[in-house]
């Protein structure tokens, strides 16, 4: 059943705009230590790509906290949110300490789905409830 979805658009000028006027400290509050390696690794080769990386993360991130319904609310934060790769290139969101206890607790999952043109990045997540693990019992003698 679906629990929420959310949805984001985030324009790229924004995010360079902050990355010219903070550095390396705009990215460091957005993006998980994961999501932070790999920022600077597309950073130091292209510095557009670590642009386009960082929107591409905010825009997810923003559509996920729309899609449980709490917006960047606590235990909803930037870093504890991740959004990962899937080997065949399919973004995940993977999440870590409050926010995966929560989320686990309430017995959700994501689907994530992110875009970029050349000035925008969007976004779009829907969150379902899992179905419950059915019931084991034994058979009637
Ligand atoms: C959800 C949030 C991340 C979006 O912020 P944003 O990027 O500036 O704005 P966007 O245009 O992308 O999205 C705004 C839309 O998000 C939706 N939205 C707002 N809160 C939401 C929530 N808790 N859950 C789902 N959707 C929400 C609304 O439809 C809103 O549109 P509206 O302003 O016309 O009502 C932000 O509003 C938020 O973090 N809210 C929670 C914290 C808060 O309320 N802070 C302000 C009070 S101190």
């Amino acid at each position: 059943m679906i629990y929420g979805i959310g949805t984001d658009i985030c324009d790229i000028r924004r995010i360079r705009a902050s990355l010219d006027r903070h550095g390396e400290r705009f990215a460091a509050k957005v993006l998980s230590d994961g999501e932070m390696a790999t920022w600077k690794s597309r950073s130091a080769r292209w510095p557009e790509r670590g642009v386009r990386y960082l929107a591409t993360r905010f825009s997810a991130k923003e559509a996920f906290s729309k899609a449980i319904g709490l917006g960047m609310r606590m235990p909803m934060t930037w870093r504890l949110c991740e959004i990962g790769k899937l080997p065949s290139g399919q973004p995940v969101i993977v999440l870590h300490g409050g926010l995966k206890e929560w989320f686990e607790a309430k017995n959700l999952s994501a689907h994530i789905t992110v875009t970029d043109e050349s000035e925008y990045a969007a976004s779009f997540c829907v969150v379902e409830t899992r179905a419950p693990h059915p019931v084991q019992t034994s058979p009637t003698p």
